[in-house]
This record gives C-alpha cells, sequence and structure tokens, in this order.
C-alpha cells in the first residue's frame, strides 16, 4: 500500500473511531506526533485545574486541615480503587504507592515469605532492569535461588521448589504481550506464586487479574495511565493473601493504628499494609484526575483501537521501512503484542534523534531498538502514517549518520 493511499484510509479510520473523543481529553502539542504514552503518558486535560486546586486551595487554604478535610489520607484507596477497575482487581485489593520498583520489592518479599519451604524465584531474562535486579536483591536477602525463564519456557522449569514466578505482562523492549491466564495457571498447578508487572499493559489492554488468578502485580502511574512523571506507582494483592502477607517494609502508614503511634508494627487490614510512607499529595491527586480520561471507555474497544494503530503500522513498516533497513522486533500476532511497536536498527538512537527533530517522539532502547508507543486514547490512524513517511525521510535523507544524533544525551 501507498503512503498516500494509507493516509486516506488512516483518515477515514479516525472518523469512524468509536472512543476518537478521547483524544480531546488531552493537552498535545499541534506540530507533534507523539509516540512516547509507554514512557511518559501525555498530559490529561484534567490534571492542570486538578494540581492547582491541591496546591493553591486544599495546600495553600486549608493546609494540614486537608488530611481530613479533603480526604488525603484515604487518597492512595481511592486512586487504587480506580485503577483496580482498569486491571480486572476488586477496590479492596489495589493501592497507589511508591513506585514500581520499590512495590515489586515489597510483594516479592511477601510472595516468598508464603511460601517458606521454596528456595527458588524464577524471573524472565528480558524483564526490565529494575525488576531483575530487585529479583536478585531479594534472592540475596532470603536466600533463594534465582532463575531467569522465559514465560515460554515456564513449564520446565516450574517444580515443587519454586517458590515464586515474577514476569512482565508486556515486555518493555519488544512489546510482547504473555499470555497472563496460562502462565498464571501453570505456575499454579506447580504450587508457586506469581507476581505479574502491568507497567506496559494497564491502560492499554484489558488486564483480567482476578479471572486469571492472579497472585500480586504492580505497575507504573506514568505510563498508560498518564500520571505524570514520576507518579506514585500501584500494587495489587488478591484478597485471598490479605491476612497472611507481610510486607519487608512496614512503614507507618500501612500500620493497624496509624496515629496510636506505637512502638511495634502491627499490619492494618487488608491491602492498606503495602502502604509505607506518606504519599505524594501533589503527584498522588495529578494521577487521580489523570484517571479520569478512562471514564466511560470499554477497555475492550480501547484494544481495539491500540491493535489497529500497531496492526497499521507493522503493514507499512513491513512494506516501507524493512527495504530501509529496519526489522520489526514486534510480534504480529495481535494476541502477542501489547500497544507499542519497536524496530531494529543498526543506527536505531540516531534514527530516534532525527525523527524526533523531525516531530515524532519515540524512544531508544539498547542496543538497537527504535521503540515506538500507541497510546490508545490519544494516538490516531494519520499518525502512525505521519511516523512512517517521517522515518522513510529521514532514513533516506540518511540523517542517521548526521553526527548532531552520534552523541547519546542523559535520558535516552
Ligand atoms: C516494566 C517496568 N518495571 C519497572 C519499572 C521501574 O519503574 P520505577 O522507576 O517507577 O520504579 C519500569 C520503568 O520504566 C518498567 O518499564
Amino acid at each position: 500500500m501507498d503512503l498516500t493511499q494509507a493516509r486516506e484510509q488512516a483518515v477515514a479510520r479516525d472518523l469512524a473511531d468509536p472512543i476518537g473523543h478521547a483524544r480531546d481529553r488531552f493537552v498535545l502539542p499541534d506540530d507533534i506526533v507523539y509516540l512516547d504514552g509507554n514512557s511518559l503518558g501525555a498530559l490529561s486535560a484534567a490534571v492542570p485545574p486538578a494540581v492547582k486546586d491541591v496546591v493553591e486551595r486544599q495546600w495553600g487554604q486549608a493546609l494540614i486541615t486537608s488530611w481530613n478535610e479533603h480526604d488525603w489520607w484515604m487518597a492512595p484507596r481511592r486512586v487504587g480503587g480506580r485503577i483496580a477497575s482498569l486491571i480486572g482487581a476488586a477496590d479492596h485489593e489495589v493501592v497507589a504507592a511508591d513506585s514500581t520498583s520499590v512495590n515489586l520489592f515489597k510483594v516479592l518479599v511477601a510472595a516468598a515469605r508464603l511460601r517458606p519451604d521454596r528456595r527458588v524465584l524464577l524471573i524472565e531474562p528480558s524483564n526490565f532492569p529494575a525488576d531483575l535486579y530487585i529479583a536478585d536483591s531479594v534472592g540475596e536477602l532470603l536466600g533463594l535461588d534465582v532463575r531467569r525463564v522465559e514465560p515460554g519456557d515456564v513449564g520446565a522449569a516450574l517444580d515443587d521448589e519454586v517458590a515464586l514466578v515474577s514476569y512482565s505482562h508486556v515486555d518493555y523492549g519488544t512489546g510482547r504481550a504473555h499470555d497472563m491466564a496460562a502462565v498464571t495457571q501453570q505456575v499454579h498447578d506447580a504450587g508457586a506464586l506469581i507476581v505479574w508487572d502491568l507497567s506496559h499493559s494497564a491502560g492499554a489492554l484489558p488486564v483480567a487479574l482476578n479471572e486469571c488468578d492472579v497472585d500480586f502485580a504492580v505497575g507504573c502511574g506514568y505510563k498508560y495511565l498518564s500520571g505524570g512523571p514520576g507518579a506514585p506507582a500501584y500494587v495489587m494483592a488478591a484478597a485471598r493473601h490479605h491476612d497472611s502477607m507481610r510486607t519487608p517494609l512496614p512503614g507507618w502508614t500501612g500500620h493497624a493504628r496509624p496515629f496510636a503511634m506505637e512502638g511495634s508494627y502491627e499490619p492494618a487490614a487488608g491491602i492498606d499494609r503495602f502502604r509505607c510512607g506518606t504519599p505524594p499529595m501533589v503527584s498522588l491527586l495529578a494521577l487521580d484526575a489523570a484517571l479520569a480520561a478512562f471514564d466511560g471507555l470499554d477497555m475492550a474497544q480501547v484494544r481495539e483501537k491500540s491493535l489497529s494503530l500497531t496492526r497499521l503500522f507493522i503493514a507499512l513498516a513491513e512494506d516501507v521501512l524493512t527495504p530501509l533497513g529496519f526489522e520489526v522486533v514486534t510480534p504480529r500476532a495481535d494476541a502477542e503484542r501489547g500497544s507499542q511497536v519497536s524496530l531494529r536498527h543498526p543506527q536505531a538512537y540516531a534514527v530516534v534523534q532525527a525523527l524526533i527533530a523531525r516531530g515524532v517522539i519515540g524512544d531508544f532502547r539498547q542496543p538497537d531498538l527504535v521503540r515506538l508507543g500507541f497510546g490508545p486514547l490519544y494516538v490516531r490512524h494519520v499518525d502512525v502514517v505521519t511516523a512512517v513517511e517521517q522515518l522513510v525521510a529521514a532514513v533516506t535523507a540518511q540523517e542517521q549518520h548526521d553526527e548532531r544524533y552520534a552523541v547519546q544525551t542523559t535520558v535516552t
């Protein structure tokens, strides 16, 4: 298909898009195609007034009384409840808190403590580096043998020594989606517990934690949830574990009676025990406001839109980018794909810089990936065509060899 024809079809698809109106819920610069919502979600239009209100009225005028007057104290649970509806969990199973890394540490230790007679933790080799580092640290602290095993090979690696398995639902590099139901079932059949990292799936595709019988999950607030840079993360624990799970970070806000100021720790009931320190209210209420962008949207339609975008991108990439030296590394099968497409290219870093200079923002991941995320609430089919056109133009003009794009910035 040529790109002119693709653009005509893209315009028609955008006009017929049942969730096309969701784009109006975001603030996006007119001259930018934003394909990095898998790293930092776009600004939700509800956030600036909410932040102004929390800073000027709640903090500025009501001062410390806002912990009661504006119910700041329960905000982690309120926001957790909103996230729960996007990930197939019950309200009382999710709390917004800390970072994904910290939450992962909490749940890996808590899960391992639920299987005290087992000595093995499995994690996939290509998981996000923080997940690998934390798994190794938990292994060292608890004396667990940490083994790196692909989700596809987990069956052969499971035995009665495995305490827990920690996988990402969608791979941050390749965009590959794993079969949560099937893997969770295999892990449970072996008597082990599963922890899923939802950072690259929540908000972009339906996640059915309880339907899949998942034990624990964590995820970022700043990617597809658009909570803002460094937004609080969330942690989910299935209700059946609430009474027995023990956090390794017993903070005062997760105490059964936080204001009794007791000298010894007694965990709060339920998911609240995964709270640790004082929540960052400005960021937390920004995330709360951002989640309004999902109000009334059917996640099945969000998924259909996401697949339509990535399907179109892959089809065009195979037609016009493969001959220019790109390789699509993201799976073609819909069920195996999240909401991003990664392209391998020998000068991937410079290609991304050239693309950004041309008004299309994506990012680079080591060693040779151009990573493009398609936030289904605000990316349009015409943006997909523009991105492909600009990739063709950049590489045809040999911009990947331009020395301006050779020096790597601190954040890639
Ligand atoms: C899959 C995954 N897990 C964990 C993290 C780490 O999140 P944080 O830096 O918020 O702890 C990231 C960050 O990008 C991620 O992509």
